[in-house]
């Protein structure tokens, strides 16, 4: 080792990583490997429909469920407009409001307030200032910035405003989502400042490919933090967004130690070690195809040695086996009271 190296080693501190706040949203925390930078700002970019909205409020009533109370600025829909399209998805925003976990703040403009000369983001944020510190609040999201800040009228003004917000929350120390159309080719003042006060930027996005149209998710930046790297599928239903972090979860299922042997001829001992006698031949993400097609031979052979085999536990309904065991010429009997 020379010389230049040990003064490296000796100058050389322990890492200290990112401390991160947790969504809460299904997938998304393995893909960003533990949460959003707390008390930092991520940007959330995404065509209209692809769940912008959704996956800001739902940070924040996750957050809320989960005892940080935090503020949602809309500036786009009507405060009554996010909590029913929130009942639609089973979230009860007036519960954590009655709370004082939640709060959610219009933040639209209407455009002749603007002319008047009487708005500006700094009333607005004095508003949430005062509403943190009632709440102690720690999260904070203002959904479609774009659509206030194209009310002004030069770009100066948008970048004006943009720096006093960038400004406030770098000093407030919230961790927040700022969400917002993605960049086009040609790019406002808006866009080219947009990424840059971002520590984490995602990108939602939803296409169609021969005429399916899949959703996924990207991290594009990360500063400070590793992040799962590709795109992401995820889905809009009940409950809310979720995400696959296909690449990054682990197995965590262990297995069952108990083994039966195979029921069909040809089968080798390595497929009979496969075959668990638990549930967990496959996984629950494996199609429903390959589960009956593993499950399908040791059924009938069970039943004609009158063996209960717990392989039998099949989320396909009576008729449907009955139907498939026809088929095949096997004939199936009742061999306990839970089978056949
Ligand atoms: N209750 C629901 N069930 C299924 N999907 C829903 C539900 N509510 C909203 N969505 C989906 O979410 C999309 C709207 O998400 P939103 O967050 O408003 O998009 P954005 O803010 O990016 O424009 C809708 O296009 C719809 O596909
Ligand atoms: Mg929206």
């Amino acid at each position: 080792m020379g010389m230049g190296e040990e003064k490296l080693q000796s100058e050389r501190v322990q890492s200290v990583p990112l401390e991160k706040a947790r969504t809460f949203i299904p997938g998304l925390d393995d893909i960003l490997e533990g949460g959003l930078p707390r008390g930092r700002t991520t940007i959330l970019h995404g065509a209209s429909g692809s769940g912008k909205t959704l996956v800001a409020l739902e940070f924040v009533y996750r957050g809320a469920l989960n005892g940080e109370a935090g503020i949602f600025v809309s500036c786009e829909e009507s405060v009554e407009q996010l909590r029913q399209n929130a009942a639609t998805l089973g979230w009860d925003l007036p519960a954590q409001e009655r709370a004082n976990q939640l709060f959610l703040l219009d933040g639209r403009i209407r455009p002749d307030t603007l002319a008047s000369g009487d708005f500006s983001v700094k009333g607005l944020l004095a508003i949430v200032s005062g509403k943190r510190r009632e709440m102690s609040a720690k999260q904070i999201a203002i959904d479609a910035l774009e659509v206030m800040l194209r009310l002004f009228d030069t770009p100066r003004q948008v970048r004006s405003e943009m720096h006093a917000l960038n400004d406030w929350l770098q000093e407030a120390g919230m961790t927040s989502i700022l969400t917002g159309r993605p960049p086009s080719r040609f790019s406002s003042p808006f866009e080219d400042f947009f990424d840059s006060m971002g520590d984490c930027v995602i990108r939602l996005d939803a296409r169609v490919s021969e005429q399916v149209t899949t959703r996924r998710l990207r991290v594009t930046k990360y500063r400070g933090s590793g992040t799962g790297r590709n795109e992401y599928p995820y889905v809009i239903g009940e409950g809310g967004f979720r995400a696959a972090p296909i690449s990054t979860v682990g197995l965590r299922h262990k297995p069952s130690r108990r083994r039966s042997r195979p029921a069909s001829p040809g089968w080798t001992k390595s497929s009979a070690e496969a075959f668990a006698e638990a549930r967990a031949s496959c996984s629950p993400g494996c199609p429903a195809r390959a589960r009956q097609s593993w499950r399908a031979p040791s059924r009938p052979r069970c039943a004609r040695a009158e063996r209960p085999c717990s392989t039998w536990a099949s989320r396909s309904r009576k008729p449907r086996w009955r139907a498939m065991s026809a088929a095949r010429g096997w004939t199936c009997r009742r061999t306990s009271p839970r089978a056949a």
